[in-house]
């Protein structure tokens, strides 16, 4: 089965993967900017475009020595056309349109939604359609239900922040630095999540939605209050942050039906405390839960590669590399209704 070349460059992460049709990572490299954003405390996206430009040609190259194969030898490549920092894609974008015109193969434009929602499919091969999905990253906190490849329907956005945005501001009030997740995750194992009280917004709800700005400023109050050791606000933050997870996708679970199996992908789905939460709510509906290995729900080629396998598998994506533009937004599910709040991407 063929083998695509898959280009990430819509974040900080500068990637590339080979992915073959029996689901085989056959090389990849991930050039992580975490360093250049640190001082800022966050992505700065002119600093990302220009790291991706000075690295993706490269990367490329090494991806494929590693492999000990050329450019000749790959069926197809795959990028990612956003959404994401504007700058970034179009550098992945352009790479990935000149290889493909130079060797005359084509090219998949991926959506990077796709890219995490296909991502459990390349872990596990029994995973089929249709699936419940929660995407947790950095930019987005989604419950999809995934009916096919190109088949998306949003029952749930959030209304303020994404999960993982809510996880990097709490890291930042606590001064842990950046990237935040891990660092709050590392730092909560040593705190009492019962310590410090912390709301739990929308939980109960009737409305689908997330929210977790409430959340991250009652983090800032209990800083500020100086009384409660940071371990415990991390670990009360993480608990709350969990309770409204399970409380939002239980109540997508309750309301959908023929699922095979409760997924989540995303950057922090790496998180364990968040992970067996879930586990333990598919336990509840009687479904199987899927969670790719942590490598794979952080920004990485591999998941863009394989949206590709899957996208060609099927023949649907554009026939003229050309024609494809770079998109700051792509939701999934076009169709699925605005909701009310600011700062909502896609
Ligand atoms: O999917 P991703 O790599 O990039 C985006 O597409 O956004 O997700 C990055 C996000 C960041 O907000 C990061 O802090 C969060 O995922 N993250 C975590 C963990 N690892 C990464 N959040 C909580 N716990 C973790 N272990
Ligand atoms: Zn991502």
């Amino acid at each position: 089965m063929g083998l695509v070349l898959g280009i990430e460059s819509s974040c900080d992460e500068t990637a590339a993967a080979l992915v073959d049709g029996e689901r085989r990572i056959v090389a990849q490299r991930i050039a992580s900017q975490d360093d250049a954003h640190r001082p800022y405390g966050g992505v700065v996206p002119e600093i990302a475009a220009r790291a991706h430009a000075e690295r993706i040609a490269p990367l490329v190259a090494a991806v494929l020595a590693d492999a000990g194969l050329e450019l000749a030898d790959v069926d197809a490549i795959a990028a990612t056309a956003g959404p994401g920092l504007i700058g970034g894609v179009m550098v992945g974008l352009v790479t990935a349109k000149a290889l493909a015109m130079a060797s005359d193969k084509p090219l998949i434009a991926v959506n990077h939604l796709e890219g995490h929602a296909l991502s459990p499919r390349l872990a596990d091969a029994t995973l089929q359609f249709p699936y419940l999905l929660l995407l947790v990253s950095g930019g987005h906190c989604q419950v999809l239900r995934v009916d096919g490849v190109g088949q998306y329907r949003r029952l749930a956005t959030t209304i303020d922040d994404a999960l993982g945005e809510a996880f990097d501001k709490t890291a930042k009030i606590l001064g842990l630095g950046f990237p935040g997740g891990p660092a709050v995750e590392r730092l909560a194992r040593e705190g009492n999540p019962k310590a410090v009280p912390l709301p739990r917004p929308l939980l109960g709800s009737a409305e689908p939605h997330f929210s977790f700005a409430g959340l991250k400023s009652a983090v800032l109050r209990a800083k500020q209050a100086g009384i409660h050791a940071d371990a415990d606000i991390a670990a009360a933050f993480q608990q709350a942050a969990l309770d409204c997870v399970l409380d939002r996708t239980r109540r997508a679970l309750a309301g959908s039906d023929g699922l095979t199996a409760l997924v989540v992908a995303g950057g922090v789905a790496a998180n364990q405390t968040i992970r067996s939460g879930l586990e333990g709510l598919a336990a509840e509906f009687g479904l199987p839960f899927v969670a790719p290995p942590l490598a794979l729900c952080t920004d990485n080629a591999a998941m863009i590669a394989w949206a590709g396998q899957e996208r060609l598998a099927l023949g649907t994506f554009t026939p003229d590399p050309l024609d494809i533009a770079a998109r700051p937004r792509w939701p999934l599910d076009p169709e699925a209704a605005p909701v009310r709040g600011a700062g909502v991407k896609a």
